[in-house]
């Protein structure tokens, strides 16, 4: 079987050569897309391969439709926002993400935000210290929990809110419970998002909420852009001229939001939550695996498009 490796972003070389040794173990090809500048290469790319290995690249219906052959997709991560679950449905592709596999890694950059922000993006002048703040964690997953537990490493109250865990789960590992995303963002000095891109998220994060911060707050988002509706994230930064926002993904409006609030934002020039050597082995290795599990012995472990 041919296997696509597509990175527009790609993986550190001890990633790719490993899904390569994994690969040829298996008795199968990889061939390597990365740095790719438009989408016509990957639609030339797809044409005749049976599997593909995606970071955040879009695996839209056009590009399904020109890989012929294609039987499974990995989504080397996390999020698999970037998948068309229904048309890969539609043909019977599997599509499959790497849960857990760069977690840690994105939850060290949102510990390293907050230090950022608090210590004036290490500009001159007088910050603050993590110590005896508290923290809201916006979704209770593999990262939520990685961040809750460096946050109260750090000495930080660590708050939480998920509907789909169960409360005593976050209590057994020290974390408060929210009742409500209101009660956490009322009482919380940094907010940090670990929710996916979904029609349900999809625009929530708003001026209700981050209006709640008690002063100072800071809101990191290392999830999706996405989840934050950007006018009424920039009227918020308006009306509460002491509130933060620091992301890993650019917001469509960062130039306005860069102008308007000058150090109080920062953005990461591109998305680095997972870009560490590590996180790239983990998920792709991964990747690779699950790839061979499924042809030798059909296995759909992390199928996300049941
Ligand atoms: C994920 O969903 O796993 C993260 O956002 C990482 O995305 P990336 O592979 O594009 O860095």
């Amino acid at each position: 079987m041919r296997i696509l490796v597509a990175t527009e972003k790609p993986f550190a070389a001890v990633a790719v050569n490993g899904i390569k040794e994994i690969a040829k173990e298996a008795g199968h090809e990889v061939v390597l897309l990365e740095k790719y500048a438009d989408k016509a290469q990957l639609l030339e790319a797809v044409a005749d391969v049976d599997a593909l290995i995606v970071r955040s690249d879009k695996v839209t219906a056009e590009v399904i439709g020109a890989a012929k052959n294609l039987k499974i997709v990995v989504r080397a991560g996390a999020g698999y926002d970037n998948l068309d679950l229904q048309t890969c449905t539609g043909r019977g592709i599997v599509a499959m993400n790497t849960p857990g596999q760069n977690s840690n890694a994105v939850a060290e950059l949102a510990i390293a935000m907050m230090i950022f922000m608090s210590r004036n993006q290490f500009a001159p002048g007088t910050g603050s210290e993590l110590s005896g703040k508290k923290i809201g964690i916006q979704a209770y997953g593999n990262v939520g929990k990685l961040v809750a537990r460096k946050a109260a490493a750090l000495g930080m109250q660590v708050m939480a809110y998920d509907p789909f865990v169960d409360s005593a789960v976050m209590e057994n590992d020290g974390v408060i419970p929210a009742a409500t995303l209101e009660q956490m963002y009322s009482e919380c000095n940094f907010i940090s998002l670990h929710i996916p891109a979904t029609p349900e998220t999809i625009g929530s994060i708003g001026y209700d909420l981050i209006s709640r911060m008690p002063a100072g707050g800071c809101l990191l988002n290392t999830a999706r852009k996405e989840i934050i509706n950007e006018a009424e994230l920039v009227k918020v930064l308006t009306d509460r001229p002491d509130l933060k926002y620091v992301t890993d993904i650019a917001a469509a409006c960062q130039a306005e939001l860069d102008e308007k609030f000058g150090k109080r934002v920062f953005a990461t020039p591109k998305k680095m939550g997972a870009e560490t050597m590590e996180a790239n082995v983990n998920a792709g290795l991964a990747a690779a695996r699950q790839i061979c599990r499924f042809f030798a012995t059909g296995c759909r472990d992390f199928q996300v498009n049941k």
